[in-house]
C-alpha cells in the first residue's frame, strides 16, 4: 500500500504567531490512514518540530546543492535535518521561476537531500501555454527524467504534480486531466525505477486544493495526497483536507 500524504507549503508566510495553527492541527492527533507534513519557512522549522512532535512531520521548502560552505543566505539539507525536518520540497515552480532552477539543479539538490537523510518532494508542472499547446505530458516527462536522480525509492521520493497555472489561482484542472498526468507519472516511474519502486512512490496533486475540491481530487486514480499552499495556512482548512484524505 502506498503512503497517503497531506503536505502543507507555507511558502514565505508565517512568524511565531502562525505556530498556533500548527498547534491546533497537532491537537487533532494523527490521522489513521495518512501522513501530515508542514513545510514552514526555515526560520520556524525547529519551533514547528517542537509543536508538532511525532504527530505531524516538518519539512523545508528548498535546500542548497552543497551541505556547507560559502553560500550566504542559503540553507543546507543537513541544516534542515538538524533543525528537525524529515522532508524537503525541491523544484517548486516558484523556485524554478524566481531562482532560475533547472531540472539539473533540482536533481543535484535531491541527491544532497537524500545524503542528509531527507525525503524529497519533487515538484513538476506545466505552464498554461504548454498546456494549451498540448505539450503537458512531454513537459512532465522531461521534468521527471531530469529532476529525479537515480536511486529513488518509495521511501525517499514523493512527486508533486503542480500545474503552474493552478497555483494560487483558484483554477484546477479537470479530474480527468489530473488523472491523465498521474497515470503517466506512475508509468514513467515504474519504467525507470522498476514496478516495485514506481508503484510505491506517493504522487501528490497541488494547485488550488481546498476543502471543497479535495474529496473529488483524492478519488482520482494515482492521486495519493496533495501539496497545499494557501489552504494549509489555516488549521480549519487544512484539517478538512487532511480529513478528506484520511477518508479517501
Ligand atoms: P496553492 O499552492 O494551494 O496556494 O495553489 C500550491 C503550491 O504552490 O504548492
Amino acid at each position: 500500500m502506498r503512503r497517503k500524504l497531506a503536505a502543507g507549503n507555507w511558502k514565505m508566510n508565517g512568524t511565531a504567531a502562525a505556530l498556533a495553527e500548527l498547534e491546533t492541527l497537532t491537537a487533532k492527533g494523527a490521522p489513521e490512514n495518512a501522513q501530515v507534513l508542514i513545510c514552514p519557512p526555515s526560520t520556524l522549522i525547529s519551533r514547528a518540530k517542537d509543536v508538532a512532535g511525532d504527530i505531524i512531520s516538518i519539512g523545508g521548502q528548498d535546500c542548497h546543492a552543497n551541505q556547507s560552505g560559502a553560500h550566504t543566505g542559503d540553507v543546507s539539507a543537513e541544516m534542515l535535518k538538524d533543525a528537525g525536518a524529515t522532508h524537503v520540497i525541491l523544484g517548486h515552480s516558484e523556485r524554478r521561476e524566481d531562482h532560475n532552477e533547472r531540472d539539473e539543479d533540482v536533481r543535484i539538490k535531491a541527491k544532497t537531500a537524500w545524503d542528509a537523510g531527507l525525503v524529497t518532494v519533487i515538484c513538476v508542472g506545466e505552464s498554461l501555454s504548454e498546456r494549451e499547446a498540448d505539450n503537458t505530458l512531454d513537459i512532465i516527462g522531461g521534468q521527471l527524467a531530469g529532476s529525479i536522480p537515480d536511486g529513488a525509492t518509495g521511501e525517499n521520493l514523493v512527486v508533486a504534480y503542480e500545474p503552474i497555472w493552478a497555483i494560487g489561482t483558484g483554477k484546477v484542472p479537470t479530474l480527468s486531466q489530473i488523472g491523465d498526468v498521474h497515470d503517466f507519472m506512475r508509468a514513467r516511474l515504474e519504467r525507470r525505477f522498476g514496478e516495485g519502486v514506481g508503484r510505491t512512490v506517493p504522487l501528490l496533486y497541488g494547485g488550488s486544493v481546498k476543502p471543497g475540491n479535495a474529496p473529488e481530487i483524492f478519488a482520482v486514480s494515482n492521486v495519493d495526497g496533495a501539496l497545499v499552499g494557501g489552504a494549509s495556512l489555516k488549521a480549519s482548512d487544512f484539517g478538512a483536507i487532511i480529513a478528506a484524505l484520511d477518508a479517501s
